[in-house]
Order: C-alpha cells, then structure tokens, then sequence
C-alpha cells in the first residue's frame, strides 16, 4: 500500500529516496513518484508501474536537489496511472500522501470555483491546492493547521515548499508516519521500515500531530499548534536479512523459514528449564480478565479463529473473535473485565488500529500480537506480545500465520493455567509438545512433488473447495483465501458439516476439493463429508495425518500426511501444504507471487 519517504539534508537526496522507495516496494503498489527543489523550483518526476522506472526517469531528467518527497501509490482514488501518481503539486507547494480525504470532491468544487485546475483524478490533489490557497493569507504553521482541520478522512502527508526550501511538514491522522534523526539530515518516512537504512533513531507522531523538519532541527505540534516533546527511539536491529537468497520468491523462502521461526518464537516465550511460558510484563491479575475479544484482519483474522476454539477449550473464559473492519462499526458493549487482543502482521492496518483505538478510547485492557514491534499497534497497546517471525516480505502472509497463532496458543496455555483450568502436568506436557513442534514442521515442508501435481488441477478447475471441522475448518478458510490471492482460482472454505445445507450443490465432475482431516475428534465425520463429495464427483486432496489406521476410501484422489502430534497443535502443520498449493498454482500460471494483483502488504487504508 502507498508508502511516504522525505530527506532534508546539506547533500544530494534523491537516490536516497529511490533506495527507500524500494524498501517500501513490498507493501504492494502500482505507481511511483518524487518530488524536488530545483533551482528554487518544484520538479515532479513520476511513473506508472515499479520503483526501476521511476529510477530511469529521474538519471534520465537529470533530477537532483538536497530535498525531497517520494511516494508509491496503492490506487483508492482515480486509477492508477503516471498523472495520478504522487507527489501533486501546485506551483508553491508538493505533497505526498497515504489515506484517503473523503470531502475531496467538496473541497475540490470550492477550489475550482476559485480558479485553481487540477490534473489528476486523485483525493490528495486538492491539499496542495488548498495549502497553496491558505499560504497566500497565512503564515506556514497557522496555514497547516488550518488545512489540516478542513481535511475528513485519513492521513499521512509529507509536504515541500518553493518558499521554504529546507523544510519537508509531516502531519498525520489515522495513518502512520515516523521521522528519522541523521548526521546534519533529517526524514520523515510512512514506517520506520523505509527509514532504516539510513537511521536508526526515530520518533512517531501521534494521531493529529503535525511536524516541521529541517536539516538540522526537528519540531512537533498537536493539532492546535501546541509544541509537543517527543522522545527518540532506537529502532531494534532485528538480524534477519531481506533477500530472497536461493529463492525465486520470498513467499517460498518465508514458508520454508517457518521451522525457524516457529523455534524463535518458543524460545521467546518458553522457560525451558522450568517448563512454563514466560510473559513478564503481563500487567493483570488473572481474576480481571473474565472474557477475551480477538481481532484481526484476512490471514491474522483466520489465527484468531483457530485460537477461539484453544480458548474455548482450555479457558474459562467468554470468547469472541471479530473482524477488525466489522468490529469498528458495530455497537459494542465494553466490558472492563475483557481483554481485547488485536493480531497483525504488519501492526499498520487500518481497520484493526482503528478497532484497537476504540477499546483505547473506552480504556478497556488491549493487547496486540504483531510481527512489527515498532508498529503503530504495537506502540498503542497496553501489552505487546510479538511473534518475532522476521520481516515478511511475501504479500501473501505464511509464517506471520504460524507465528500469530503460536503466540494465541501460548497465551492461552498462560491464562488457562493461570485461571488453573489445565493442571500442572498438562501444562507442562503442552509446552513439551511444543518444544517439538519445529521438527515436525520441517517435516510436512517435504511434501513438494505431490503437491505440485496438484496445483495444476486447481489452476484448470472453474473453482475450487476447502472443507474441515473444529480447528481444520479456520485452516479451511485461510487455504482458500491463499489459493485466490496468489493463483487468482475461486476458491471457498467451508465447514465441512455444512455442505449440505447449499454448498454440496456446487460440486461437479472433477471439481478439486481439499479436505482437512487430521486424526481428531472430527475425523469420523470429515470423512463421511468426504465420501459425499466424492460421490459426485469431486477429486478430493486429502490433507490428514500419519497413523497405521487405513483410511476407508479408494477414491481418494491425493492424500497428504503431515507428522503426528496432538491434535490442538494440526492447524500448525496441516496449513503448510495448502501454502505451497497456492505457491504453486500460482507459480504454474507465472504469476507475481510476492505481489498479487490488487493487493498490498500492508493494508493502511480502510
Ligand atoms: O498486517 P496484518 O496481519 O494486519 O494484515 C492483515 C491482512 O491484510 C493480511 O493477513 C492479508 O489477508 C494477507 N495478504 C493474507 O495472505
């Protein structure tokens, strides 16, 4: 999704910003753009398409200048296209911009009205005009303050002035925006992300903050115009390196790191010696906590599923889950006595910030799950509990998967022994088992060839189903949501006892159906639903478990045994084959695996 980076320096900026613009390519966009002072005047150079040709056109514009805004846009207003690309400006003044204004079109009738015309389609256009338009009655600080009261919706904006030719201004409301501390320089980026390579000290604005950043001194403002304080950060230096390596794409690196990952996480969490998980800052006594909300979007939204039925199981506890963008709508009834727990990969996405803002506001007990430890999330929750899977780079979210339910099952395993459900020996059998979880995941990693197979069936059909019960039915719907981001396949997950009442309607002659069936306490009945999609006609890839029991079925058309283990911890395993089918059906359409059509890494509008 779009994504801001400004320098201000005494040196030349713009491969500066190219290089950062880069880093931010992994969140998924579709247009790039800079903007400069040159020779005391605003110069633009944008591009349809990837970061490499806007990197052209600057060498070939010859565009230099020790200021600098860039963006790459994610398409929300007009499509996406070299004229709609960021930055927009008028003649005095540039602006890049992440969010979306929803009173664009009032605002831009007024504007016309006075004669300002405008070029591109977008929402952001009518900032730099309405700025333009209160500078020539304002000073600069009363002007930002005032445009940024007439602006509805979100925002993260990065500013350049022809009149202020050291100054870049950050303001920002709803969508995030960090500013980087150099050597006689200064940055401002949309995440720290984009920031890194050249700092690693930083401060984030808080929603309604505006900034005034020059080479040499930084300044932040609440929205009335109040100087605020803010305190420098040191961003962690996290060691896991962002190349592809041996891979063709990130998303088969980032499915074969989960052994790892999987292992970093227990040993973040897990005392081995004492056998018992370790969250040391959990700052609530286990009688304040008598019911938990768990909230997330698309892939962390399906972890929240699987863990409602651990909490269900092992709590006692009143569980709900909720979709972030559903939650922040509905009229909610907040309990004192509720932790809110919000999952995210990335820790930016709008929906879920904006359900964690409004347990904020209700003061209610919020915890975030994050793989961003310095993300806006992270940072606004009472407790923090990172999956510490790494960067994840892939837009498809594989080990962010396995991490987020990681940390829900040992959350749970935490406040179950605490509320003293599950007894000692349990509790310490379950961390046993997951001591050895990592092992066997590498295991199920060495299923390629079937799997393979497979895909192109998939890739042929018109559609295509994912069927389980209990825990598999989740692992259900994240197969499908992986197999149409990536391979571009219909696909729907289905609880499998529910075919019958519609769904079974759509199966046909060699329909491609995936059926979840680990030796659980669903098994049984799995297999039943099974046969009745076999009957007519389906061709059922089975994903079940190692045992010495026979499956009663001939007409199983693949069948795929992860390693054994208990059966609350099969979502773990039996989710990474159906990661590889998407990997591979998309790969056999050559298709963009890391970044699918119409889709963004990190989701930071609504
Ligand atoms: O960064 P988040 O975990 O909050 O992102 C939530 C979803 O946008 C994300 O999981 C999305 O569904 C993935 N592309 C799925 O692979």
């Amino acid at each position: 999704m779009c994504g801001i980076v400004g320098i201000t320096s005494n040196k030349e900026v713009t491969t500066r910003i190219v290089n950062s613009l880069k880093k931010l390519e992994y969140r998924g966009y579709d247009s790039a753009g800079i903007a400069t002072l040159n020779d005391g005047f605003i110069k633009e150079v944008k591009c349809e398409g990837r970061v490499e040709v806007l990197e052209k056109n600057i060498t070939s514009s010859n565009l230099q200048g020790e200021i600098a805004i860039g963006h790459v846009r994610w398409a929300t207003h007009g499509r996406p296209s070299t004229i709609n690309a960021h930055p927009h400006s008028s003649e005095t003044v540039s602006v890049v911009h992440n969010g979306i204004i929803e009173n664009s079109t009032i605002l831009k009738k007024i504007l016309e009205k006075k004669g300002y015309n405008f070029k591109s389609q977008t929402d952001t256009e009518v900032i730099a005009h309405l700025i333009t338009d209160y500078l020539k009655k304002n000073n600069l600080k009363n002007t930002i303050i005032k445009v940024l009261k007439k602006l509805h919706g979100s925002f993260a904006l990065g500013i350049i002035f022809k009149d202020y030719p050291d100054l870049i201004v950050g303001a920002r409301r709803g969508s995030p925006l960090a500013v980087g501390y150099g050597p006689n320089e200064n940055y401002l980026g949309s995440d720290s992300y984009a920031l890194k390579s050249m700092t690693n000290k930083v401060s984030y604005l808080n929603d309604g903050e505006f900034c005034l950043i020059k080479d040499n001194q930084v300044e932040f403002f609440d929205t009335n115009g109040i100087k605020v304080n803010k305190k420098i950060l040191n961003l962690s230096q996290d060691n896991q390196d962002n190349d592809k390596g041996d891979y063709k794409h990130f998303m088969a690196k980032e499915i074969d790191e989960q052994p790892t990952t999987i292992k970093n996480c227990v040993n973040e969490y897990i005392d081995k010696i004492n056998k018992q998980i370790n969250i040391y800052n959990f700052p609530w006594k286990i009688n304040q906590i008598n019911s938990i909300v768990l909230i997330g979007c698309g892939t962390a939204y399906h972890s929240c599923l699987v863990a409602k039925y651990w909490f269900e199981e092992y709590t006692s506890l009143d569980v709900s889950i909720d979709i972030a963008s559903e939650f922040r709508y509905r009229k909610l009834k907040f309990k004192s006595d509720c932790l809110y727990v919000f999952v995210s990969q990335s820790g930016e996405t709008a929906d879920t910030y904006a359900a964690l803002d409004i347990c904020k506001k209700n003061k209610m007990k919020t915890c975030s799950i994050v793989n961003v430890i310095e993300s806006s999330i992270a940072r606004d929750s009472n407790l923090v509990l990172p999956i510490h899977c790494g960067p994840e780079i892939g837009v498809a979210s594989t080990k962010a998967f396995l991490g987020q339910m990681l940390v829900l099952y040992i959350l749970c395993l935490k406040l179950s022994f605490d509320q003293k459900i599950i007894t000692k020996k349990i509790y310490q059998e379950k961390i046993k088992n997951l001591l050895s979880l990592s092992n066997l995941c590498k295991k199920t990693l060495l299923t390629d060839n079937k799997i393979q197979k497979a895909s192109k069936e998939f890739i042929k059909a018109k559609g295509s189903m994912f069927l389980g019960r209990g825990y598999s039915f989740p692992i259900a719907l994240e197969g499908a949501l992986k197999l149409k981001e990536l391979a571009y396949v219909h696909a729907e997950g289905y609880p499998a006892g529910e075919m019958k009442h519609g769904p079974l309607a759509l199966i046909e002659e060699g329909m491609p159906v995936v059926v979840l069936a680990p030796r659980d306490n669903h098994y049984k009945k799995t297999i039943s639903n099974m046969q009745e999609v076999i009957a007519r006609g389906a061709k059922v890839l089975l994903v079940t478990n190692k045992s010495k029991d026979e499956i009663q079925s001939e007409n199983i058309w693949e069948k795929i045994e992860v390693e054994n283990l208990t059966e609350d911890l099969f979502p773990f395993l039996i989710t990474v084959p159906l990661q590889k089918l998407a990997y591979y059906s998309a790969l056999q359409n050559g298709y963009d695996i890391d970044k699918p059509r119409n889709l963004a890494k990190s989701v930071t509008v609504e």
